[in-house]
């Protein structure tokens, strides 16, 4: 996730620096939920309708790259956002610049979990997870892949993935909620 994080926030400031900028400022803020970035720029700047073409893959401006005609860094930012749950604003205006900002959710484990668990087959699983916060106290949750997919009717079909999902989810919230408490 983080690698391709620095392949997205990389092709946007190789956009604004091609945009024509000689300003570009970056904001990067993660904490437990989330990573949320923008990167706005003093460029060229797009209108409406080169806005909404950018989001196609298969237009470029014809100018970066004679003879190519996809490009691909805007599609792949809001392709990647779609599939992890995350989300996608570009505002632009024409002479004045760009500003793009994006949000992941910072689910990296449940993601992780889930792929482990859903592998085809029949084969027990069971998943510890430990979180030590600084005061050194601790909260876990323990999966048991037999149990889960009893309980869910198979890990197979897209639904089943879904609700798996959703209930990994709430385990990694409810070892952040238990931190939260401590710090109130
Ligand atoms: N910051 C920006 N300022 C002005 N125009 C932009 C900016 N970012 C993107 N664009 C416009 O949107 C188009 C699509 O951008 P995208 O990054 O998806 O593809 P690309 O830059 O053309 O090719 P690639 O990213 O594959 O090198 C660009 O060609 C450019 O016209
Ligand atoms: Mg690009």
């Amino acid at each position: 996730m983080h690698a391709s994080l620095a392949d997205i926030l990389t092709d946007l400031v190789q956009n604004s620096i091609e945009a024509g900028s000689n300003l570009v400022n970056i904001v990067f803020i993660e904490d437990i939920k989330s990573i949320r970035f923008t990167v706005e720029d003093n460029g060229r700047g797009m209108n409406k309708g080169t806005l909404e073409r950018a989001d196609d893959p298969f237009r470029t401006d014809g100018i970066k790259h004679p003879g190519r005609r996809v490009g691909l860094g805007i599609p792949f930012l809001r392709q990647t956002a779609d599939q992890v749950g995350g989300r996608v604003d570009i505002n632009s205006s024409i002479g004045k610049g760009t500003r793009v900002e994006a949000e992941f959710p910072a689910d990296h484990l449940v993601q992780l979990w889930v792929q482990c668990l859903s592998f085809g087959g029949d084969y027990e699983m069971t998943i510890r997870r430990v979180r030590r916060d600084s005061d050194d106290r601790e909260s876990l949750y323990d999966i048991n892949r037999t149990e889960l997919s009893e309980a869910l009717g198979g890990l197979e079909d897209a639904g089943a993935l879904g609700l798996l999902m959703e209930y990994v989810r709430s385990l990694e919230e409810s070892l952040l909620e238990i931190d939260e408490e401590g710090d109130s």
